[in-house]
């Protein structure tokens, strides 16, 4: 054979392999646009810098070709120019951080910012906004979105995320599985996102290609017009790692293998189109089109990113190893929640330390156990680059807003912060030239806050995207106007001596009280003092005028003996704490969150942890009891307790029974506790009794309840005999029930069960996102609502007619209509927001996390415990719980 056969033969071959070309010299173009980011890392000592302006500049100030057109490649014809005057302007640009004034926006794009417009040029159509000195910044950006591919209302969870074909699909993409009738884009803008990066789910090693896509409907109404670049390259490939592929049946010698060899099999291939193009004497082997291509061969020569969702320490070292073994950059690292713990594991990362993209999720599965709050500040201090992100869609879009306050209140700084959800993200995703930042020549993409972004109950009032207005909540619409308007950050505790212990221990620091003492224990510098008498009722015993006339309040035995400016007829306690003008207010009472089902769940919120297991379906035990299942003193359950939880109430997960989804009887107790046969640690052990319905299935499943509450069936058994003293109005019946239709059903229900028995049953609903739908019906039914979340979203077919952001709100169209509400976030952070945002008073907030929701459960003793909180109200960002005092357990917890 001539020699120069082979090479022919080669030759034909090569267009096969064109799909697999690649090309070293284009590791520098398109990799890293991010800079070295300095946001004036806090000092040891706990001070922080100012905002450094030095000449670590970030990439996009380089100035961009890109800048310069005039208008955007996404310009809604016929968008209107806007000026929006007298804004307080958060740039994200280091030198020029916070602008005070003007800003112009046409064509889609920044015309013009700062304080010396000249306005007189300005085309007539022109819209005006008066800011008044609100603060205006770059729309917001989520690195971590499954809108559109879990799009609600949806009746699965996930449905379009995870794909089940195997574990390595680097050939998917998620802009095919877009749905851009996701009601979750009007939420989020309604949040302030205003781009998100939409992963496909974690559940695979190599999940497919994320897309950057905008929140805002287009005209064409397609999954690619979303995309924030038209004309974008494929972004990369998203790996998901560690328990998240248990699915697959994979452990995580597994999945690291199959990582390994998905790759390994991917250099091989490339290996040997080199080899063609040399054998064929090709200077360079010629660029191709994308398609078909296998993008693991394009992300390990840099020309497209990659994003890795991983939690654990173990994880993530496998993760760092095989990044280097194959020269893989890692862009982005999505979720974290261990890393904290070996900050110096991200510098093994091949080409250096990726952003880390923190979840603001808090559960408490294995992945999570050793989370932190303190995460964000730990990392910043070891000079890590992070973003915050949502984790959406198993947290509302609204959460990335107060994820980033979060952070903040446990240290992280404002400015930090900010860009921490704007201009970092930005970057981490690539999409820096056009957002991010409010600069000259970048896509409009702006929020009009109505506070400051990082007080509580901030909520944009004006979002544009593009250029093009998305929301405009005018005083007018909402009912309750806002009376405060923060314009500064709030002022936040201090946290040193919690980081270190946490870092001490590596995240299992005590949580236990400090000590406990039944004592004098005197409190100095206290501004107010409110207590709830012996019937509950709520007390206003002391209220200082100013600073200067803040009083003394002294406890023994866990009972206060005084409060006033003096105490005079106090003697002298062993123990004295100076509140720094804190609050002395009732404790919060946190209702039936646990483990498995955990939602909202942030540092500050219940998600007790308790050892719950699913009863068997054919035990012979009866109704199942949560008492049986209670186990105290665990980390979230004494987390909850320094936050100012003192009494909680839960229940079991379901189980089914005749087809009913039940979940048994409640109990109620003390989180501070350390086991249940410590004096006042069972508040009750038995409450409610709780069930759930939903729309599927919900013919027999009310069939069932109304033969179960008539005592046709299950008459002599344990169970049936339970649901008869529910008929009877001798416990509670509570049912996690969200749609309308089968509220007014459940009323009708319960009236005809009255006039047959006689009785006055104490129904309550739970969740009942669309209860405004009857307020009328509720209220003169006499029946409770226990709302899980300010603001119901119509994440489920079932509540998929919740209130629209913005209008009223769900709390003030019951309580009109008389409905006794109770909250059931078991959160003094959603508390806290509900009061700043105007939802209700202080007064109130203790009554529906007190007052009203021991009436609707049930509980017959009232918890007098009360919790003291140092430098702050309890209910703002500047108060942090340091003892509770408590009369039936006659002590001081000093935290
Ligand atoms: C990549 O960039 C570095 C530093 O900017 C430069 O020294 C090197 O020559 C570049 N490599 C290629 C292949 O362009
Ligand atoms: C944030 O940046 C602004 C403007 O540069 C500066 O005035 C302020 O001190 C910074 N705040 C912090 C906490 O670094
Ligand atoms: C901007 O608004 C603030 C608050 O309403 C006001 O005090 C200030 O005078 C305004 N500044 C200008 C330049 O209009
Ligand atoms: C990681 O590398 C950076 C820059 O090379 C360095 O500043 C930092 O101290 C390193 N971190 C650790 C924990 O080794
Ligand atoms: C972080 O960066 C600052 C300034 O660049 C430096 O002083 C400090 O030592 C760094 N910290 C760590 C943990 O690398
Ligand atoms: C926002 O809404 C208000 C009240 O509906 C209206 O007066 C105002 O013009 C709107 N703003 C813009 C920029 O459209
Ligand atoms: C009480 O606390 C406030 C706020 O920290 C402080 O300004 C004031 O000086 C304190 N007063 C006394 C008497 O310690
Ligand atoms: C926090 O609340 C306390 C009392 O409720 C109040 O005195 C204080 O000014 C508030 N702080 C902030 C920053 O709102």
């Amino acid at each position: 054979m001539p020699p120069l056969l082979p090479v022919i033969f080669k030759l034909l071959l090569l267009p096969l392999f064109l799909w697999l070309w690649f090309d070293t010299s284009a590791l520098n173009v398109s990799l890293y646009r991010w800079p070295a980011l300095d946001f004036g890392r806090a000092s040891s000592s706990g001070s922080r810098p100012a905002f450094s302006s030095s000449s670590s500049s970030p990439a996009a100030e380089t100035v961009d070709p890109f800048n310069h057109r005039d208008r955007s490649d996404r310009f809604v014809k016929g968008t209107r120019p806007t000026l929006i005057k007298n804004a307080t302007i958060f740039t994200g640009t280091a030198d020029r951080l916070i602008v005070q004034g003007d800003i112009f926006v046409d064509k889609g794009i920044i015309q013009d910012f700062g304080d010396s417009l000249e306005l007189n040029l300005l085309p007539p159509e022109t819209s005006f906004v008066n800011a008044r000195g609100a603060w205006l910044t770059p729309g917001l950006i989520d690195l971590s979105s499954q809108l559109g591919i879990s799009a609600i209302p949806r009746i699965q969870v996930g449905a379009d995320a995870n794909s089940h074909k195997g574990p390595v699909v680097p050939w998917l993409r998620v802009i095919d599985a877009v749905s851009p009738q996701d009601e979750g884009f009007r939420l989020a803008l309604a949040s302030g996102v205003t781009t998100v990066k939409v992963n496909p789910g974690d559940q695979n090693v190599i999940g497919g290609q994320p897309a950057m896509i905008k929140t805002r409907r287009t005209h064409e109404g397609t999954p690619t017009s979303m995309q924030v670049d038209p004309q974008s390259e494929p972004w990369g490939l998203h790996h998901g790692c560690g328990d998240d592929l248990a699915t697959y049946g994979m452990t995580k010698m597994d999945a690291v293998w199959a990582l390994r060899s998905a790759y390994h099999d991917a250099q091989e291939q490339g290996a040997k189109l080199e080899e063609l193009c040399e054998d064929a004497a090709m200077e360079h082997c010629p660029d191709v089109s994308l398609i078909g291509n296998d993008m693991r061969t394009h992300v390990m020569r840099g020309k497209a990113k990659i994003s890795v969702h991983c939690d654990q320490v173990v994880d993530l070292d496998a993760w760092a190893q095989v990044s280097r073994e194959f020269e893989l950059p890692v862009t982005i690292l999505h979720g974290a929640r261990e890393v904290w713990l070996s900050t110096g594991l991200l510098n093994q990362t091949w080409h250096g330390p990726p952003v880390v993209a923190l979840s603001v999720e808090h559960n408490s599965g294995k992945e999570e156990y050793r989370d932190s709050q303190f995460a964000a500040r730990i990392l910043s201090d070891a000079n890590i680059t992070i973003a915050i992100e949502s984790g959406y869609p198993n947290l509302t879009p609204r959460t990335l807003a107060q994820g980033a306050r979060q952070a903040y209140y446990y240290g992280l700084s404002e400015n930090e912060t900010l860009a921490a959800v704007t201009s970092v993200p930005a970057i981490a995703a690539g999409i820096a030239h056009r957002t991010g930042y409010i600069r000259e020549g970048f896509d409009a993409d702006l929020v009009l806050w109505d506070s400051h972004p990082l007080a509580l109950g901030a909520k944009p009032r004006m979002v544009w995207v593009d250029g093009a207005l998305q929301l405009n909540v005018s005083r007018q619409e909402n009912s309750r106007t806002h009376h405060t308007k923060n314009l500064r950050a709030p002022s936040t505790p201090n946290w040193d001596y919690e980081r270190a212990s946490a870092i001490a221990h590596a995240g299992q620091q005590p949580l236990k009280p400090r000590f406990s003492t039944n004592d004098e224990v005197v409190f100095r510098n206290v501004s107010r003092v409110w207590i709830r008498d012996d019937d509950g009722e709520l007390r206003r015993v002391f209220e200082a005028k100013d600073p200067r006339s803040n009083g003394i309040a002294v406890f023994s035995q866990g009972r206060l003996l005084c409060a006033d400016m003096f105490c005079l007829n106090a003697g002298v306690g062993d123990t004295e704490v100076d509140l720094r003008g804190g609050v002395i207010m009732p404790g919060l009472l946190a209702y039936g969150q646990n483990i498995g089902m955990s939602r909202i769940s942030n540092p500050l919120s219940t998600n007790l942890e308790l050892e719950l297991l699913l009863p068997v379906s054919d035990d012979n035990g009866g109704m199942p009891r949560a008492m049986d299942g209670l186990s105290l003193q665990t980390r979230k359950a004494l987390e909850a307790y320094r936050s100012g939880i003192t009494s909680a109430v839960l229940h079991l997960l379901p189980r089914r029974f005749h087809g009913l989804e039940v979940f048994g009887l409640s109990v109620a107790f003390r989180p501070g506790a350390l086991h249940a046969m410590e004096r006042g640690a069972i508040i009750q052990d038995i409450t409610a009794l709780h069930i759930k319905l939903s729309t599927i299935g919900i013919t027999s499943q009310l069939a069932v309840l109304r033969r179960l509450l008539y005592g046709e069936i299950e008459r002599d058994t344990d169970e049936g005999q339970w649901f008869k003293h529910a008929s009877e109005g001798i416990i509670p019946l509570v049912v996690d029930v969200d749609s309308a239709d089968i509220m007014a059903l459940l009323l009708i229900l319960k009236a005809n069960v009255e006039d047959r028995i006689g009785s006055s049953m104490r129904l309550v609903f739970v969740g009942a996102s669309e209860a405004h739908l009857l307020a009328t019906e509720i209220g003169r039914a006499n029946v409770g609502v226990i709302l899980e979340e300010p603001h119901p979203l119509p994440l489920n077919w079932d509540s998929r007619r919740t209130l629209p952001p913005g209008k009223d709100d769900i709390i003030g169209v019951l309580q009109k209509h008389g409905v006794r509400v109770g909250s059931g976030s078991g959160s003094r952070f959603v508390l806290a927001e509900m009061v700043a945002e105007g939802i209700m008073d202080e007064t109130q907030a203790f009554t529906v996390a007190g007052a009203n929701l021991e009436a609707l459960l049930g509980i017959r003793e009232r918890n007098l415990d009360v919790v003291a909180y140092f430098g702050g109200g309890a209910f703002n960002l500047s108060g942090k719980a340091i003892a509770v005092a408590s009369v039936q357990r006659a002590v001081v917890d000093i935290l």
